[in-house]
């Protein structure tokens, strides 16, 4: 086999609850992640040597040296496999960088899949699993696709079956916000205003809305406690979020540690005339429709 490609989904995160700060540096999550029909492909190629390319938007904003993600996978699986192998990784980019909805995580889980295909290694996905939990917080996630509740720093996933198909628009900002400061911006937040942050909990009302399929629940539901960080820091999406609600949206939220701003609606038409809608008002770089639940990283 000469060449493997991988198909991976962006994610938005329904219900982000953040706990205490660890003392390893992390926070203890519930995490309710959805899947979400943006896709990056990563391209796995036959080569003597480690290397990525990176195609499509948002090229310029991705590196191409080891801090690359999906290098990073390349490189970890190599290593647990205990045999040096080269690759030259293809990144056809959708998923926009650093916008919150874990666009190096799926590159990083479809280097993965693409990889163990490409050497012939046949490691089940319990195995990418682990390598994946040592990469990054959302990487497992990004491989099991669907819907799944997180806890832990996110990489523990007991996954959610649900009903039916949710319809997003999805606002992507120009530039991106970086997830180590917005967790930190979160903290900053909480300790001026003085907050005993509780033990996060999963939402039953949400986690019902998600089985039932019911988009106006879950509309109601939705929860991000990085979303007053991310808005500390970007004040302008206050405004974008703005403009989705008063557009009729059923839920409107920053996704993940933002700068992406995500719009429940109810049915694949109003997206697309709220894509248009966000994009005319200018509070945003460009607007993209998507639905999810959608599979996690797949060959294709
Ligand atoms: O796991 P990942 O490398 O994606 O995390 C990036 C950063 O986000 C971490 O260095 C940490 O600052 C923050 N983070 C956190 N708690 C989590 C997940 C991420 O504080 N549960």
């Amino acid at each position: 086999m000469s060449s493997v490609t991988v198909r991976v989904p962006a994610k938005v995160n329904v219900q982000l609850s953040v706990g205490p700060l660890r003392d390893d540096g992390y926070h203890d999550l519930v995490n309710v992640f959805l899947a979400v029909s943006v896709f990056d492909e990563v391209i796995a190629k036959e080569s003597e040597t480690v290397s990525v390319k990176v195609e499509g938007e948002w090229t310029d904003q991705v590196p191409v040296d080891d801090g690359n993600l999906a290098i990073q996978a390349a490189r970890a699986l190599a290593r647990h496999a205990g045999r040096t192998y080269g690759v030259e990784l293809v990144i056809r980019k959708a998923i926009p960088v650093a916008g919150g909805m874990a666009g190096g995580s799926a590159d990083a889980a479809g280097a993965l899949v693409a990889c163990n295909e490409l050497w012939g290694l046949g490691l089940p996905r319990e195995d990418l699993m682990e390598i994946a939990a040592d990469l990054g917080s959302d990487v497992p996630f990004s491989l099991l696709g669907g819907t799944a509740v997180g806890t832990g720093r996110g990489e523990q996933l007991a996954e959610l079956p649900t009903d039916g198909r949710f319809h997003w628009v999805f606002a992507i900002a120009d530039g991106g916000l970086s997830t180590a400061k917005v967790y930190a911006e979160c903290d900053r937040l909480r300790e001026t205003r003085g907050e005993q942050v509780p033990w996060p909990q999963a939402s039953e009302a949400l986690l019902t809305a998600l089985k039932k399929g019911d988009a106006r629940a879950l509309g109601a539901e939705l929860v991000n406690d990085l979303q007053p960080a991310a808005l500390s820091l970007r004040g302008s999406l206050a405004r974008t979020l703005g403009t989705g609600q008063a557009r009729g949206a059923l839920g409107a939220i920053v996704s993940g540690s933002g700068p992406t701003c995500a719009f429940l609606v109810a049915d694949e038409e109003q997206a697309r005339q709220l894509a248009v809608a966000l994009v005319e008002e200018g509070v945003c770089r460009t607007a993209v429709p998507a639905y999810g639940p959608v599979a996690g990283a797949s060959i294709v």
